[in-house]
């Protein structure tokens, strides 16, 4: 009782949920709070850059630096929300579409496991693994679809130390692509054709391709924002970090390296449509959305377009919150917030 009253007053901030995203050179939270009509507002957004890598092969390095830091980034923001919600780079993440019949729980359960032995190349005592069911199969009869994912337990665990250095309550973990495609597909609903995404960002691009609800295909490919700056550091040798302002000044001596990263992460891209078209005939891509720090590459998103014949948008994550709420908050957050973001509002599913 006493409990419902609190919630009417709004007193408790139970159902709130703070989106932590960490990316191989940046913290980012988010906090979005609903409206009495459902809607989303945001609450806060922050983010903190780092010159040195927080992950290795997804691997958080060093849990107390997190910790720290993340503690420090949401008490200055204000935030007072315990519950967190973070995802794994998808890199570290084995994800695989089953086909199943319909099973009772125990059976389903069983079979999901002597899948998870057959698809894992670890033992299974080294991993954690969940699966989701997205629906009925459209081609086989009586038989379902469930997305299995399955992540090393040293990775896991190590999110979960430094979250809770950081006095947070890790309570959901989900997969950074996904968060952007269900972002994509929460704002834009994009129907009659498939949709590439692409999130690029300082160690690792990933792309997925959706159609309607479904995530249809994605792959990682080990280009980003760092290597960039590494090279520059190197040629010219000077600190990375006198090298990142060279980059993001785009100044004169750098264009040459810039423009060899726009024109692998195009060429990728193009080879992913490519590939997918090949093998669904009768699919098209009908846009591609561009996200993540690296995809403000000045003339990357043109030369996206030009070489695909696709048209190419950047992903706008306020899209999904009430229009006006975003108004104070840095143009650059756009292409750092989405999958903190997206993880905040995913509360409700607790
Ligand atoms: N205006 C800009 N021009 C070029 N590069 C930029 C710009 N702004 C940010 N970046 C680059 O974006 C990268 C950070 O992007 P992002 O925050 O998406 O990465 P991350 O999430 O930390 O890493 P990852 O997703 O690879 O684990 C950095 O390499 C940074 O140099
Ligand atoms: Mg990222």
């Amino acid at each position: 009782m006493a409990n419902r009253i609190l919630n009417k007053l709004g007193f408790t901030k139970e159902d709130e949920i703070v989106g932590v995203d960490i990316g191989a050179a940046s913290i980012k939270v988010c906090l979005l709070k609903k409206t009495k009509e459902g809607r989303f507002t945001l609450s806060a957004t922050a983010h903190r850059s780092y010159d040195d890598d927080l992950l290795h092969d997804g691997n958080i390095i060093d849990a107390g630096f997190i910790g720290r830091e993340l503690k420090s980034l949401v008490s200055s923001s204000g935030i007072k929300v315990r519950s967190a919600a973070s995802a794994l780079s998808s890199y570290s993440v084995i994800t695989k579409r089953v086909a199943m019949p319909f099973l009772e729980k125990e059976a389903l359960e069983e079979s999901v496991r002597l899948e998870v032995e057959n698809i894992i190349p670890f033992p299974l005592k080294e991993i954690y693994y969940s699966y989701y069911i997205m629906g009925m199969d459209e081609e086989k009869e009586g038989m379902m679809n469930l997305l299995v994912v399955a992540a090393k337990k040293e990775i896991v665990d190590g999110y979960m130390n430094a979250f809770d250095l950081a006095g947070l309550d890790l309570s959901v973990l989900d997969v950074d692509i996904f968060a952007v495609t269900n972002l994509l597909d929460e704002i834009y609903k994009p129907k009659g054709f498939s949709v590439l995404a692409a999130d690029v960002g300082a160690s690792v691009t990933n792309i997925a391709i959706v159609k309607e609800v479904n995530v249809e295909f994605t792959r990682e490919i080990l280009i980003g924002g760092k290597y960039v700056t590494g090279e520059i550091a190197k040629r010219q040798n000077v600190s990375y970090r006198e090298a990142e302002e060279r980059k993001l000044n785009a100044s004169p001596d750098v264009t040459d390296l810039l423009q060899d990263f726009i024109s692998n992460v195009s060429s990728e891209i193009n080879k992913t449509v490519n590939f997918y078209v090949a093998t669904k005939p009768r699919e098209t891509v009908g846009r591609i959305y561009l996200t993540g720090g690296s995809s403000r590459v000045a003339g990357l998103k043109e030369r996206v377009q030009k070489e695909t014949g696709i048209e190419v948008e950047f992903l706008d994550p306020f899209l999904f919150v009430e229009s006006g709420a975003a108004g104070a908050v840095a143009e650059e957050e756009k292409y750092s917030v989405p999958v903190a973001l997206y993880l905040s509002s995913r509360r409700d599913e607790n």
